[in-house]
């Protein structure tokens, strides 16, 4: 990961997945778009990529073939549980191998672990997130996973004022109580998402491991001791061997 016109920074070397994860509702792709644009204003590499599981998608076909306005209505939980993981997974592979290629830095909205959560939240047997967590094992942990921690009915009005697809709050209280009860979740930095998003995103930005960018004026302090430095001893060396030949 490079930062435009500067040298490698071991902080920056350290971030180059970032994981937003959190309950539908909770900001993830407003937050995650933002943090991305950031990041990129700062000189920074950085792009938004997301991690979707098809569950909209299906959902709409559902209502488009008149079965329903949810995926599960088509396809039923326990199918619509396994295709979604088959194509969160397809999409984190496909996420990180443009990573690789590219070396930016990734900002995910959404990860393995909202697999589990949803598996959970969805009362899946344990062994189908044994599996998924088998399958999943490949991807690398996110170097920062943020956990957007919203009040459920929040985001249930956010989704309902979205206006293009519902979820009740019964079912995102379940999503929040299945990733507050997973094993990575000790691992999350907790964003508190009901606040405004220009919060939320500086709360984001100010836990974020990459250094501030330097500031022109940081900028021209360093440029200055670091080319002083030699134009002294160069200045130095000068006037001691003039002194010498006087
Ligand atoms: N902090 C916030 N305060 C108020 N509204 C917000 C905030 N963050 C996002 N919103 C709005 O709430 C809605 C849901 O946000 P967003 O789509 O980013 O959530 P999400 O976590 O990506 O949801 P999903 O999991 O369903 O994709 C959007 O209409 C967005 O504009
Ligand atoms: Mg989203």
């Amino acid at each position: 990961m490079k930062r435009c016109g500067q040298s490698r920074l071991p902080l920056v070397d350290m971030t180059r997945t970032i994981a937003l994860v959190g309950i539908d509702g909770s900001g993830k792709t407003t937050q995650a778009h933002r943090l991305a644009d950031a990041l990129a204003a700062e000189g920074l590499r950085a792009s938004y990529r997301r991690n979707a599981g098809g569950r909209r998608w299906f959902g709409r076909l559902a209502a488009r073939l008149g079965k329903g306005d949810d995926a599960e209505d088509l396809l039923g939980r326990r199918a619509m549980l396994f295709v979604e993981s088959v194509l969160r997974w397809l999409a984190i592979l496909r996420t990180l191998l443009r990573r690789a290629f590219t070396g930016e830095i990734t900002v995910m909205d959404r990860y393995a672990v909202c697999q589990y959560a949803s598996l959970r939240a969805r009362a899946a047997r344990p062994a189908a997130e044994r599996r998924a967590r088998l399958a999943y094992r490949l991807f690398p942990r996110p170097d920062v996973t943020f956990y957007l921690a919203v009040d459920p009915q929040v985001a249930h009005d956010r989704i309902e004022a979205r206006g293009y697809d519902h979820e009740s709050t019964d079912y995102l209280s379940a999503a929040a109580v299945a990733y507050r009860s997973l094993p990575e979740y000790a691992g999350f930095v907790v964003i508190d998402a009901d606040a405004t998003p220009d919060k939320v995103a500086a709360e984001i930005r100010a836990r974020l491991p990459i250094p501030a960018p330097v500031t022109p004026a940081r900028s021209r302090v360093r440029t200055m001791i670091l080319a002083g430095g030699p134009l002294l001893a160069g200045a130095t060396a000068l006037g001691y061997q003039l002194a010498e030949s006087l």
